[in-house]
């Protein structure tokens, strides 16, 4: 390939970076780029991120056809081929780019592309399957669903959207579901121990919250050290003696739902033989269902039930969080866990298929068709009525995604009631039901399809002669 070939001013699309770009930052806080994995920045531009790579003590090296094109170009664990897609005009160099980064990849390659909702961030007339600015580059914008196709088609492998625009593609099915496990499973966290009697406190710990003993090979290195003198029955015995029957039980329910949970979303994304699922996970399966087969067959049965519109109502209707309106169910971020089992398969499917966005509060999941959108109100905890900055939407039927952001707009839509979106224990919660009380009490809400945006409510707020001071209702004084 050589620049003659090129139409369109491609150096001119790389930026300069401060920090890292949105895709690498991803990859880090997955733990796919580690300091223990080396990192190639294929199509790195002006090579912002593989400085900051290095700057984390991350073994990191760029390649450029433009920038860096005499650099050597050697295999690395993690690939990033980040918005070099979008700026080919020729899909078959497309093509052969995403398949060199590919080959290259010895773990993960990390695929990203501006989106089709940016379109209006790109003003420049239609050329061929994208847009041709002024500057004379060129764009082809992917729809979130194009890019994990063209990802899956070319590197011939499951992938799964990361975030909007951000698609993993593993060379190894065992990274993708561990990576899977990651995602939909609660972190495991066990209690710091500094010597034997500790150690066992916190592995009695761990049994009751995940209702089974953890096996040596789940344990944190420092923990083995401490145990490793143990024999495993002995242990087993002062766990059967310390652990609370009860909590075991309370914990192998969860347990028995997370990992329903996780099989169904596997099977949505692409389902492996038991040996390559993470070792917790098998272990899961062994101590809370009578078989793998039976297990799948379960989490099938899950999966089929999102289908079922009366069944997705039903379980909306009964959910314990969240907010139920005529069309969908509104679950703040710090709740989605509670959610019924199907609930959360419904959005992490969603995720999965199209990327959850990194900022978010709210979750919207439609009770008619199937979607799901992602809603940032980034004052959630201080404004008493917090205000839409963003909105990411995907149809799981068509995986259509649009993106729509608030922050410019006259009059943002804005919320009442907050605590009907927390758990109902969550430490906000009476703070915000005191204020909604008080609001009632005033009348702010006899005139509902008024109050759903910031000018209707300021006038409605004006009508009833209060004001608002921190999540305080007060006589408003005019001035
Ligand atoms: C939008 S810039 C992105 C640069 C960098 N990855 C970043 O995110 O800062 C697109 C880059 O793709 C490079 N590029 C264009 N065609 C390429 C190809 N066929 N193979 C690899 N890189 C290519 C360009 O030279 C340009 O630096």
């Amino acid at each position: 390939m050589t620049n003659q070939l090129w139409s369109s001013e491609r150096r001119l699309t790389a930026i300069g970076r401060n920090g890292l770009s949105v895709p690498a930052r991803q990859a880090v806080t997955d733990q796919q780029i580690t300091p223990a994995r080396s990192v190639l920045d294929y199509g790195c531009g002006r090579g912002g991120d593989v400085r900051s790579l290095r700057q984390m003590q991350i073994e990191a090296a760029g390649w450029d056809p433009v920038f860096q094109p005499d650099d050597q170009l050697n295999p690395a664990d993690v690939v990033l081929l980040t918005y070099v897609l979008n700026v080919i005009e020729e899909p078959v160099e497309r093509r052969e780019t995403l398949a060199r980064a590919w080959s290259l990849a010895r773990a993960v390659l990390v695929v990203s592309a501006r989106l089709t909702w940016e379109r209006n961030k790109v003003s420049g007339s239609v050329f061929a399957d994208g847009v041709l600015t002024s500057r004379n580059t060129f764009q082809h914008l992917f729809g979130t669903g194009e890019l994990r196709d063209f990802v899956q088609g070319v590197t011939n492998v499951r992938c799964v959207a990361a975030a909007p625009g951000v698609v993993y593609a593993f060379k190894h099915d065992q990274a993708r579901l561990a990576f899977l496990a990651r995602r939909v499973l609660p972190h495991v966290e066990w209690l710091t121990s500094s010597d034997t009697t500790s150690a066992i406190s916190s592995v009695v710990e761990h049994t009751e919250r995940r209702g089974r003993p953890p096996r040596l090979e789940e344990m944190p290195h420092a923990m083995v050290e401490l145990l490793g003198h143990l024999r495993a029955s002995d242990l087993q015995r002062l766990i059967r003696r310390s652990a609370d029957p009860d909590r075991v039980a309370a914990g192998a329910r969860r347990s028995t739902l997370d990992t329903l949970l996780f099989l169904a979303v596997e099977l949505f994304n692409g389902r492996g033989p038991f040996g390559s699922l993470p070792l917790s996970s098998q272990l899961d399966v062994r101590a809370f269902f009578s078989s793998y087969s039976e297990a799948c067959r379960r989490a099938d049965r899950l999966l089929l039930k999102l289908r079922d519109d009366a069944y997705v109502r039903g379980a909306m209707q009964a959910s314990k969080v969240g907010k139920v309106t005529p069309t969908a169910l509104y679950v703040h971020r710090r709740a989605v866990d509670n959610m019924p089992t199907v609930l959360r398969l419904y959005e992490h499917c969603a995720a999965i298929a199209a990327g959850r966005p990194a900022d978010w509060t709210l979750a919207k999941l439609r009770h008619q068709g199937r979607a799901v959108s992602w809603l940032h109100y980034p004052e959630f905890d201080s404004d008493p009525h917090p205000r839409l900055s963003a909105s990411y939407s995907v149809d799981l039927k068509t995986l259509e995604t649009s993106f729509s952001s608030y922050d410019d707009s006259p009059n943002r839509p804005l919320l009442h009631r907050k605590h009907e979106f927390l758990m109902p224990a969550d430490p906000d919660a009476p703070k915000y039901r005191r204020l909604t009380k008080a609001e009632v009490e005033a009348g702010l809400y006899d005139r509902p399809h008024l109050i759903g945006t910031e000018a209707g409510w300021e006038a409605e707020l004006k009508r009833c002669e209060r004001s608002l001071r921190g999540h305080r209702l007060i006589r408003r004084t005019e001035a």
